[in-house]
């Protein structure tokens, strides 16, 4: 991609794990009631057939990785491990009796922080809960994050026995200087040795999750990490651009600056290398970020258009109904968004009166809705087509003069009410979806709230 498109199009911009996006919700849309009828009436509409998704948000890490972004808690102390199930239990509770009927779980996710800072026994525990009232879908898929450090065998063999099959390692890269500069020290054996338990476990697809673009990251770095990484050879791999985002309050990004950062056609050649060495190493992309063996679901899920985004990244099918448990977890009922509070406190002592811990949330309208759908089929299969009238939107014009500059930048082909994403411009996908995004075409933030797409 040449250089001058490269300086035109990063800018901030969503990633686009819903639409609206979080900073566009208007929280007037929503009250109690409705996302509580949101929630019983896709329930009923989804739960007998393709079942529900949960994901379990774990926030607590033992020390701070200091390019993370994600919401989490620091602490060595242990014993917090407890009372965060016995909240996690009581929200999935009032879930229930909302509910009133046995949920059907597809899928399952454990995400964070860190789900392995959690003992093996209190993970069980957990699941036990979960399940006990509940039953699995066919097909279904549980998953987990780990961080290698803190995994034990312990940890991979009560959660496989718990129906877990899959799970996602954070590796970011195996660079001295990179990995001292973001507080994370971690060998390549430890990787190496916790996949290899994972296999000799039966789990049938792990995943590596690495970054570019993190501070003091060369091209050297990042071809010595893929390497090392396909001696490994795990199933998917998540290749994440790094997003700084250091205003966001409680991100505890710091201890380098800017200037660390590789930027614009240096951050881009890092993913351009990346993603030629992937495939050589036979990985298919698979939407924004994402790759993975041809055995893998997901590439199965690819193929079949079954592929599916949410708040949990991409996804091998597609359940409309996506409840998120615990401290800061985002609900989506694919009518309504709700997100939980965002303090360990708060949650639990929400989630244990009996009410839904919910502090902000957003009602779609049918136009969220169907530029939605656009945002999701750009995401997932780098193509959209308004030939149907529940396709069609007043503003599609405005949104076609805008793809009109991008057409001439070679970055779509549109024709006969179809757009397409070219394979070469698969990178500035976040900025195609923007061109449908109506909120924030008619709002555009002045404050800097998301990270730069490219
Ligand atoms: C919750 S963490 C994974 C589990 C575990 N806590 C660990 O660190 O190994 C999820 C992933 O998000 C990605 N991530 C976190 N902060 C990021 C950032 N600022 N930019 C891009 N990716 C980020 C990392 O790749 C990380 O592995
Ligand atoms: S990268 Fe993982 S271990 Fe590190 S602070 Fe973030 S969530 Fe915790």
């Amino acid at each position: 991609m040449p250089n001058h498109l490269i300086q035109k199009y990063n800018i901030p911009g969503p990633r686009y794990t819903s639409y609206p996006t979080v900073p566009y919700w208007d929280a007037s849309s929503i009250t109690p009631v409705s996302w509580k009828d949101s929630v019983v009436r896709t329930f009923e509409e989804s739960n007998s057939s393709e079942g529900i998704s949960l994901y379990i948000h774990l926030p607590f890490c033992e020390s701070l990785c200091t390019f993370c972004g994600c919401h989490k808690r620091i602490t060595k102390r242990h014993s917090v491990e407890s009372p965060y199930i016995e909240a996690v239990l009581n929200e999935w509770k009032s879930y229930r009796n909302l509910i009133d009927e046995t949920p059907r779980i597809k899928e399952l996710h454990l995400g964070g922080g860190t789900p392995t800072f959690f003992s093996p026994d209190h993970l069980k525990m957990l699941i036990d809960g979960i399940m006990e009232h509940s039953q699995t879908a066919e097909g279904y898929e549980f998953s987990f994050e780990a961080h290698p450090n803190n995994t034990t065998r312990e940890h991979l063999k009560a959660l496989y026995e718990s129906g877990f099959k899959r799970c996602s390692f954070g590796v970011q890269d195996y660079d001295p200087l990179v990995q001292k500069t973001i507080n994370r020290i971690q060998s390549f054996e430890q990787v190496r040795q916790v996949t290899d338990w994972a296999r000799e476990i039966g789990y049938t697809s792990i995943s590596h999750d690495l970054i570019f673009g993190l501070p003091h990251q060369t091209l050297e770095n990042v071809i010595d990490t893929i390497h090392k990484t396909n001696q490994i050879a795990p199933d998917r791999l998540a290749f994440y651009s790094y997003a700084h985002v250091p205003w966001i309050k409680g991100t505890g990004q710091r201890g380098f600056s800017e200037k660390d950062l590789p930027e614009n056609e240096t951050k881009r050649a890092l993913y351009e290398t990346g993603k030629e060495l992937f495939s050589d190493f036979g990985y298919e992309e698979i939407g924004m970020d994402h790759f993975a063996l041809k055995s893998d679901s997901l590439y199965q899920s690819l193929l079949s258009k079954k592929l599916h985004r949410n708040f949990m990244g991409y996804t091998a099918s597609k359940t409309e109904l996506m409840l998120g448990l615990g401290m800061s977890a985002i609900s989506d009922s694919w009518y309504a968004f709700a997100q939980n509070e965002k303090s360990v406190p708060e949650y639990e002592a929400r989630a244990n009166s009996g009410e839904l811990p919910i502090f902000r949330g957003h009602l779609l309208t049918d136009e969220d809705r169907i530029i939605r759908q656009h945002i999701l089929n750009i995401m997932c299969h780098f193509e959209t087509n308004w030939n149907e009238p529940d396709s069609q939107f007043p503003e599609l014009e405005a949104c076609l003069l805008k793809l009109a500059e991008m057409e001439t930048d070679g970055l779509v082909e549109i024709e006969k009410n179809k757009l397409v994403v070219p394979e070469h411009a698969r990178p500035f996908v976040r900025n195609i979806c923007m061109a449908f995004d109506l909120r924030l075409m008619r709002d555009a933030p002045d404050a800097r709230v998301f990270s730069m797409t490219i």
